[in-house]
């Protein structure tokens, strides 16, 4: 019996070093933007530039929203209200959890996400998107996916985030 209580013993340190390790390479990790997804802590997702261009197999808004335009000016109230409703305010999931704090697509909740969270952050599929889009998918979700309805924020909030989204990608 001794010689299982040494084992014991001698493994409890170990496993320490193991679970500190893991702690320590997270930051590192955290700098290789662009090289493959490593973690942040924090609940920010994952580093990376994200898949772009990204597939994305979407309803369409209706006409009349699909072509509306942001009538927001890109004020800094406005830039910063966007910002808190995408990393923390909106109800019930802020964006990020999702879409990730740099709008990668790499969120938290991504991994197990079919289809993907969109990837804001790449121009060359977010230009394709229609501001009127973008607004009419935030207020009503993506039936069928994660992507939640937000039907609690004002038209405001949703054009201030709309408004963020674009600056993502820039
Ligand atoms: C629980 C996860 C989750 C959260 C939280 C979430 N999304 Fe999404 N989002 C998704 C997924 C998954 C898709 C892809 C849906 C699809 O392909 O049909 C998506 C797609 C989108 C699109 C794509 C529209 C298009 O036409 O391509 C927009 C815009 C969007 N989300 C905005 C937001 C905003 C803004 C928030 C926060 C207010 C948010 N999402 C929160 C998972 C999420």
């Amino acid at each position: 019996m001794n010689i299982f209580r040494s084992l014991f013993i001698t493994a409890l340190p170990l496993f320490f070093i193991i679970t500190t390790t893991g702690d320590l390479l997270a930051g590192p990790m955290m700098m290789r933007h662009g090289k493959g997804p490593g973690i942040h802590p924090h609940s920010m997702g994952f580093a990376g530039k994200g898949i772009c261009p990204q597939p994305r197999v979407m309803a369409q808004a209706p006409d009349d929203i699909y072509h509306l335009k942001n009538p927001l000016q890109s004020t800094q109230q406005n830039q910063d209200a966007g910002e808190s409703l995408y990393r923390v305010d909106s109800q019930p999931t802020a964006c990020k959890i999702c879409h990730g704090l740099t709008g990668n697509g790499f969120g938290m909740m991504a991994p197990g996400l079919n289809p993907p969270p969109r990837n804001f952050s790449c121009a060359e599929s977010m230009k394709e998107i229609p501001d009127g889009q973008l607004f009419w998918v935030i207020k009503n979700g993506s039936h069928g996916t994660g992507m939640p309805a937000y039907p609690e924020l004002t038209e405001k909030q949703i054009w201030q985030l709309v408004l963020h989204l674009r600056g993502l990608s820039q």
